[in-house]
């Protein structure tokens, strides 16, 4: 598929999941690479890369980036992210593409990384699933965590009901009505010990990196930017340790030995794509391994939200669970790229 594709099935993803600001962007993009244009300059030499880096995001992060950082004024006015209205964006988007070719170079470059808190949602069910099916508490591992936001998954207020708050109610993370379906066990969710891995981990804390997460929200979705917002907030107070390492090594660490008394979750969203084949089969073949030496006292869980691609070319997000000693494995429901709404089986 060509890149002059990939942009136009983007901007098709976009478009179904409530970004016609980026489809927009992105359906001009694939015009002007066909004709030559500017784009064909930026993004030409992308025409190889794998279709997991997701090139077209890449460039919709990097222009929102410029837009962020008060550099492209005449795109802003499009941008609802800085108060903008969108409209017809593609010829703003283009005179930066011909002003800021080299800076944009360097921004296409950068992976697309994100820290979506909408997939807590999905996260807190797949918790309430592991938890009844063992009984005892959770020791949460993410890998892949970016900037360590849904490591606090149970310190944002999921309000999956009327009157019914999963979480801190009092939380400034707040996900309205996140569920669908039959929805996970009721019971008491208790998250003993946490941790996350991430080779370029994101710091919360740091102005620069609040940036690079900011980009990669499409910048249409003022919800999602107040989702990161808040947890961004909460991380303050609960920073979560994601060490500067690749899936495979901590695992390997982590999961050397069962650990009794607690359920072990390993949990992963929207990772596998960026994994080289060879760090998908460690990654594959050490939850196996730890999952042969776990036993009723020390399961293990893994717990995966990622994409699956129909025919057509749209996505689906299940979420599912596998458990260990007895090696079950089943579909729990199916999320949006972002997390909500969950629809549980
Ligand atoms: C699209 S982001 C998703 C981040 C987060 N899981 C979320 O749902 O928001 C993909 C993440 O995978 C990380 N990643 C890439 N290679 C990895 C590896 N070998 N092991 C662990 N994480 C990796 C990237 O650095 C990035 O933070």
């Amino acid at each position: 598929m060509t890149l002059v594709d990939r942009l136009r099935m983007q901007a098709g993803s976009c478009r179904n999941a409530g970004s016609p600001l980026t489809a927009d962007l992105l359906v001009g993009a694939a015009e002007d690479l066909s004709r030559g244009g500017p784009t064909a300059a930026l993004l030409g030499p992308l025409e190889d890369d794998p279709h997991g880096s997701v090139p077209p995001l890449r460039f919709a992060g990097a222009l929102h980036r410029l837009v962020l950082a008060r550099r492209a004024p005449g795109l802003a006015i499009h941008y609802p992210s800085v108060g903008g209205t969108p409209g017809d964006v593609w010829p703003a988007a283009r005179d930066v593409l011909e002003d800021q070719l080299e800076a944009l170079h360097g921004l296409v470059a950068r992976p697309v990384q994100t820290n979506e808190v909408g997939r807590s949602s999905a996260l807190l069910g797949g918790l309430l699933h592991a938890a009844a099916a063992t009984g005892l508490p959770v020791r949460l591992l993410e890998i892949g965590a970016s900037g360590g936001l849904n490591l606090n998954v149970d310190r944002y207020a999921h309000e999956v009901a009327d009157g019914v708050v999963l979480g801190d109610p009092a939380s400034p993370v707040r996900l309205h009505r996140p569920w669908r379906g039959s929805l996970p066990p009721g019971v008491r969710l208790e998250v003993v010990d946490r941790a996350g891995c991430d080779p370029s981990p994101l710091d919360p804390s740091s102005t620069a990196d609040r940036l690079t997460l900011t980009s990669y929200v499409w910048a249409d979705q003022l919800a999602r930017f107040e989702r990161l917002r808040a947890a961004l907030q909460v991380a303050t107070d609960h920073p979560q340790p994601v060490e500067p390492l690749p899936a495979s090594a901590f695992l390997a660490r982590e999961l050397a030995e069962p650990r009794p008394g607690v359920v072990t979750v390993v949990w992963h969203s929207v990772v596998r794509q960026y994994l080289d084949p060879e760090e998908r089969a460690a990654v594959t073949d050490l939850l196996l391994a730890a999952g042969a030496r776990a036993t009723p006292r020390a399961p293990l869980a893994h717990l995966s939200m990622e994409p699956e691609r129909f025919a057509t070319g749209e996505f689906r997000f299940p979420l599912t669970l596998t458990t260990w000693p007895d090696g079950h494995a089943r579909v729990l429901g199916e999320a949006q790229g972002h997390g909500p709404p969950v629809v549980w089986r």
